[in-house]
């Protein structure tokens, strides 16, 4: 049995990886400090697959209490969610996400390094491309100009990860540049649950939906897009689990540095996002149309060839599943896991 330590494994895409590692039999280990999460996602993942998880409250940040989970734990693998994720947020405090996504990942490199254990599997994204490269992204694009703190996080700690693995022959890194991740997992336990107000549009839809937000604002319909409004590449959350337990099999067995997207190839425009979730649910959203959001790209979109020839990973779930799963998670949990 293989150990996997899932770094900040209680949040949003680190608990529906957890449920598809437990019932592909790895054993997980989760450490976080539930800066943005709470232990009762652990909890439902331990009920969906009724296997237990050993879960550490841990600030990644401070390598001698990480050390600890090192020491008691046979490690096979880390995998790395553990970070700061707002946008917005992250152009007013820079230095807190600088802090934090960096520091997180310094301190896991730095205790693999002392207890021997040499693969790890990175939570990059789909941001590391910048404003210059054109669609559909592929992973030998050069990284990019980001237009935010976060997205230069996550452009430094690529770096890093291909650093420390050129100087250590025995260092296994897979860097995930994840798409949109949206949905839920089918059984409505575990689900995305942010805190205040969401930035990004999924959650911001289902919240409209089930009343706790007045009503969407669809950010631009001026773009050189078919139908005015952004195109994304969002991927179901259990699809793109799914293709962290591919990773894992693959970082297990190979050494060096390995990029892959984590998308479907195909974009769809903020409208379509809106009409598919009011048509599957047969509810409606209340929308405007406002100003272009700063910051916004009018397209961005994966090859995902590669996920598929050297993982075997490809999607399996359509838009209208990512709408149903959101809404029924939403639905059951009006609250996210504060019910
Ligand atoms: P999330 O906020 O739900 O999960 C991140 C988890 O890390 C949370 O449980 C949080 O409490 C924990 N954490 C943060 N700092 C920590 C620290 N110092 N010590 C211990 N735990 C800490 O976010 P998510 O959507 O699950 O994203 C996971 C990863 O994927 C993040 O690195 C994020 O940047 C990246 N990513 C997410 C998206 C997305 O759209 N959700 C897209 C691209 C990349
Ligand atoms: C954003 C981040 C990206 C990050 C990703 C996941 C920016 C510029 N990019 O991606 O770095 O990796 O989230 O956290 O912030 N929209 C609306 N109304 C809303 C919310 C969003 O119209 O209330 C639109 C946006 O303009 C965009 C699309 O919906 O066209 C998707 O937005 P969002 O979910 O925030 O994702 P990204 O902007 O693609």
């Amino acid at each position: 049995m293989k150990n996997i330590l899932l770094a900040g494994g209680a949040g949003y895409i680190g608990s529906h990886t957890a449920v598809e590692l437990l019932e592909s039999g790895y054993d997980v280990i989760i450490a976080d400090n539930y800066s943005n999460s709470c232990p009762e996602a652990i909890k439902r993942v331990e009920e969906i697959t009724g296997k237990s998880v050993k879960a550490y409250e841990v600030d990644i940040k401070d390598t001698a209490k990480l050390e600890k989970i090192f020491m008691e734990n046979d490690i096979d693998a880390v995998i790395h969610f553990a970070g700061l994720k707002a946008v917005g947020e992250s152009t007013q405090k820079p230095i807190l996400y600088y802090r934090n996504n960096i520091d997180t990942t310094l301190s896991l490199l730095e205790c693999m390094k002392k207890y021997n254990v040499n693969n790890i599997i990175f939570s990059s994204s789909a941001t590391v491309y910048g404003e210059e490269n054109p669609v559909p992204y592929t992973e030998e694009m050069n990284r990019g100009t980001c237009t935010n703190p976060y997205g230069w996080t996550k452009v430094m700690m690529e770096q890093i990860l291909e650093d420390a693995a050129k100087a250590d022959d025995k260092l296994s890194v897979v860097l995930l540049r994840y798409f949109n991740p949206i949905g839920a997992h089918e059984s409505g336990r575990i689900g995305e649950d942010p805190q205040g107000i969401p930035n990004n549009l999924m959650p911001y839809v289902s919240q409209v939906a089930v009343g706790r937000r007045e009503q969407l604002t669809i950010f631009g319909n001026d773009y050189d897009t078919p139908d005015g409004t952004c195109r994304r590449d969002y991927i179901h959350v259990v699809d793109l689990a799914k293709g962290h337990v591919k990773a894992i099999e693959y970082v297990l067995e190979n050494d060096g540095v390995e990029v892959f997207n984590l998308g479907t190839g195909t974009p769809y425009s903020v409208t379509e996002i809106v009409s598919t979730f009011e048509k599957v649910n047969d509810i409606k959203v209340n929308h405007v149309y406002g100003a272009r959001r700063a910051g916004d790209l009018p397209e961005s979109y994966a090859n995902a060839d590669k996920a598929l020839s050297v993982l075997g990973w490809k999607t399996e779930k359509n838009l209208a599943d990512m709408c149903r799963d959101t809404w029924n998670w939403q639905k059951n949990n009006p609250n996210g896991y504060k019910n």
